[in-house]
């Protein structure tokens, strides 16, 4: 029997076209999206929290489109206009877009992404002579177009041609182009006019925000074709977050199991975040597989002390990919998170003093005046950690953040404050 193999158990990556089967929930917004996508002048933004499965989501959406996915029957999908065939361009986002040309210019020239422009059309292009005759007629190649500066005009009309030729090969299908990480690009002015202009291909964008205007400031000149096209994807459910954690039993031929308190207190410091649910599966059952020899015949179920040393395991590597990611001049963003950090790695309460010192010990270069107001709110103001750690009620009123684990850790606070016994209570 072969040995259990955690990446074949639980996905810590973005779960594309041929990972469908780690795939959960999402029904109602694959639901919204193809409908919407079933007109011909559409337009779809898919926004959320950072971590939520935007592009995880996005991708199945891809291969639904492109007929080749299994969630579309496996959740028992409808979809207008059955007859319609869509071809899909996927590119791998670019790094730190500074417009919407240098989108465009990424997706001209991408080539790692399998849905990339090159990978799908690439031997077309050959056949038809498009490579040659782009570089005669523009004197740029449309492999190196991306490092090149050729200016904003020369890049769209070469962008225009290229999607006219795929339209008019195939005219009977839909073009819809990708554009992920809509959230990096420096300025996203003009993708709304974008998406109103070209129409012989329609856009989805996707990026982390809380409105369809944090990823296209221009939204408004898109007009009707983002009407019902606006898709916020929320956490997902306790069902959904079990459902990845009975799909890897089943995957591991239930050698690997969970007890119901492991599976209680994964749910709740999930807290409906896909992201959580697979790396702590994948970092618990690494530490179970480590205790093996390669191709040992075992079986463990996984509890309590499992669940504990994942945590710490998943918020290592989190703390690691923040580290690269977060500008912590950005007090908005990373203040506070930091200081939820702060406050929920202690094992005790702390004052504002102790709270300091640990900031600057941590070496973020915070501007103290600045968190000193919150700060001042968080410790001493119980409503407002109830905000942040997202358990209000009122959703208008809760504090959001970019990113998951703030809330993972405000919980703690939550905890911690109220006493070790409810502590407890609260995760069962
Ligand atoms: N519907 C889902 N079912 C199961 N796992 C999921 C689902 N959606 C996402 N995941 C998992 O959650 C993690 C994050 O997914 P993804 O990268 O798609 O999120 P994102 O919102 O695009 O993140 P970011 O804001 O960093 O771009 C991945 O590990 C992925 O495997
Ligand atoms: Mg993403």
């Amino acid at each position: 029997m072969p040995g259990v193999e955690p990446r074949h158990l639980f996905f810590p990556k973005i779960l594309k076209s041929d990972e469908a089967s780690h795939f959960f929930g999402r029904e109602s917004a694959f639901g919204q999206a193809l409908d919407h996508l079933g007109n011909d002048e559409a337009a779809v933004a898919i926004y959320g929290e950072r971590g939520i499965g935007k592009s995880s989501f996005a991708w199945q959406l891809a291969s639904i489109l492109d007929d080749s996915n299994s969630v579309f029957k496996r959740s028992k999908l409808q979809r207008v206009g059955r007859e319609k065939r869509y071809e899909c361009i996927f590119p791998s986002p670019a790094n730190k877009p500074k417009s919407i040309s240098s989108v465009i210019a990424n997706i001209l020239s991408e080539k790692t992404s399998e849905y990339s422009l090159h990978a799908r059309y690439g031997q077309r292009f050959q056949d038809w002579g498009l490579y040659d005759s782009i570089q005669k007629r523009y004197g740029v190649s449309l492999h190196d177009i991306g490092f090149k500066n050729v200016g904003d005009d020369l890049l769209f009309t070469i962008f225009k041609e290229i999607l006219h030729e795929i339209k008019n090969a195939n005219p009977r299908s839909s073009l819809v182009v990708f554009i992920d990480e809509a959230d990096e690009i420096d300025n996203t002015d003009g993708l709304g006019q974008l998406m109103k202009r070209i129409d012989v291909a329609n856009f989805v964008v996707v990026g982390i925000g809380d409105t369809v205007g944090d990823i296209i400031q221009d939204h408004a000149s898109a007009g009707r074709k983002l009407i019902g096209g606006l898709v916020e994807l929320e956490g997902l459910n306790s069902n959904q977050i079990g459902e990845i954690f009975d799909h890897a039993s089943e995957r591991s031929n239930r050698r690997i199991t969970f007890t119901s308190e492991y599976l209680a207190r994964a749910k709740t410091v999930c807290a409906g975040f896909p992201w959580f649910a697979q790396n702590l599966g994948y970092q618990s059952v690494l530490s179970v597989v480590r205790n093996h020899d390669p191709g040992e015949d075992f079986t463990a179920r996984l509890g309590r002390a499992e669940f504990r040393l994942a945590l710490d395991a998943v918020r290592g590597v989190y703390q690691q990919s923040l580290e690269k990611r977060i500008d912590f001049t950005e007090l908005e963003v990373a203040g506070p998170r930091e200081i939820i950090r702060v406050l929920a790695k202690a094992r005790k309460p702390l004052t504002d003093t102790e709270i300091s010192k640990e900031l600057i010990r941590s070496e973020r270069r915070i501007p103290m005046a600045k968190i000193d107001n919150f700060l001042y709110r968080l410790v001493h103001d119980a409503s407002l950690l109830t905000k942040v750690a997202g358990k209000s009620g009122d959703s208008e009123d809760r504090f959001r953040f970019r990113d998951p684990i703030a809330r993972t850790f405000a919980l703690e606070i939550v905890d911690q404050h109220s006493g070790e016994e409810s502590s407890d209570k609260s995760f069962s």
